[in-house]
Formats: structure tokens, C-alpha cells, sequence
């Protein structure tokens, strides 16, 4: 097993239902290193960066929103961003996320039990947890600076 860093975003509908400190419970309970957070304003370029390999998906515009807070009325398009580092962060993280779909999810995921799947059909899903690897990378690069990440395992690339 490798030690990995994965990206986790308190989504606006979990901000929204004040679920971010049982998602940060459980994640903590997993053993795995909280080394980095921070509250970010969420532009429309950040969000789209973040999703871009989804830009061509008919969800895309509604998903951009969504991040951004619009649909939940989220003042200064504010998320609260986190990195957890540890052996094999990402599946870990992504087991305690539950599947994209919150009505395919684990009934005993962030998701499962949280999510819910609009009457538009967009998925609201609480948290951001990423995929694989490659995201990862990408993704905690996009969100954070080397100097937010206080970390003595993995080199600041
Ligand atoms: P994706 O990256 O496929 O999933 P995950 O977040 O689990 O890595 O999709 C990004 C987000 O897009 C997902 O969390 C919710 C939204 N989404 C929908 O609203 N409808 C869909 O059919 C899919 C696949 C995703």
C-alpha cells in the first residue's frame, strides 16, 4: 500500500444540512491524517477546472452551480476543503463517501444516508472525495499550495 493524499470537499448541500463535522468524525475515526483544510470561495473557473472532465456532460452546468453553492444559498460560494493523507487514503476515503449515485450508496455511507438524487436528477452528494490517483494529484494541487500542506510523508511536488 501506498500513502496517498485525497481531496474532500464538505459539498454545499452538506454544509447546509451542518453535516460537516460528523463527515470530518468520520473521517478522523479512520485513522487516516487530517493535513490540510481551509474554507475556500469557489469561483466559476476553480469549479470548472475541478470538473472538467465532466464539461461534456449534460449535468455539467447544474453541477458548476451546485459546487458553487446557488442552490443551496451558500453566502461568498464558500466549501470547506480538506486533505487526508495515509495507506491507501483514496479508497478509504471513497469507502466512507459511499458511491456517486446516493441512491446506489452504501445505506451506511456519508452518502447513503445523506444524499439525496433531485426531482431534475442531479445528484446531490454531500461530500467531494477523489477517484484514483491521478485526481487525487491533481486535484489537491488545484485546491491547496505545497505551503498549506503540512505533511512530512509525501514530498511537496
Ligand atoms: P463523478 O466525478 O463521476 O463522481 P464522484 O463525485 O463520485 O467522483 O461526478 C462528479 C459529480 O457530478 C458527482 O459527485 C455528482 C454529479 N453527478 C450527477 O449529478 N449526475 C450524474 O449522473 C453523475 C455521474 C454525477
Amino acid at each position: 500500500m501506498a500513502i496517498e493524499q485525497t481531496l474532500i470537499l464538505i459539498k454545499p448541500d452538506g454544509a447546509k444540512r451542518r453535516l460537516t463535522g460528523l463527515a470530518i468524525d468520520r473521517l478522523d475515526a479512520s485513522g487516516l491524517q487530517l493535513v490540510a483544510a481551509k474554507v475556500v470561495r469557489v469561483t466559476e473557473t476553480l469549479a470548472k477546472e475541478h470538473y472538467k472532465e465532466l464539461s461534456d456532460k449534460p449535468f455539467f452546468p447544474n453541477l458548476i452551480r451546485y459546487i458553487q453553492g446557488e442552490f443551496h444559498a451558500i453566502p461568498e460560494n464558500r466549501i470547506l476543503a480538506l486533505v487526508y493523507e495515509g495507506d491507501d487514503a483514496i479508497k478509504r476515503v471513497r469507502a466512507i463517501a459511499g458511491a456517486t449515485n446516493p441512491e446506489q450508496a452504501d445505506p451506511g455511507t456519508i452518502r447513503g444516508t445523506f444524499g439525496r438524487v433531485t426531482t431534475q436528477g442531479q445528484f446531490e452528494n454531500v461530500i467531494h472525495a477523489s477517484g484514483n490517483a491521478g485526481d487525487a494529484v491533481r486535484e489537491v494541487k488545484l485546491w491547496f499550495t505545497a505551503d498549506e500542506i503540512v505533511s512530512g510523508s509525501l514530498a511537496k511536488a
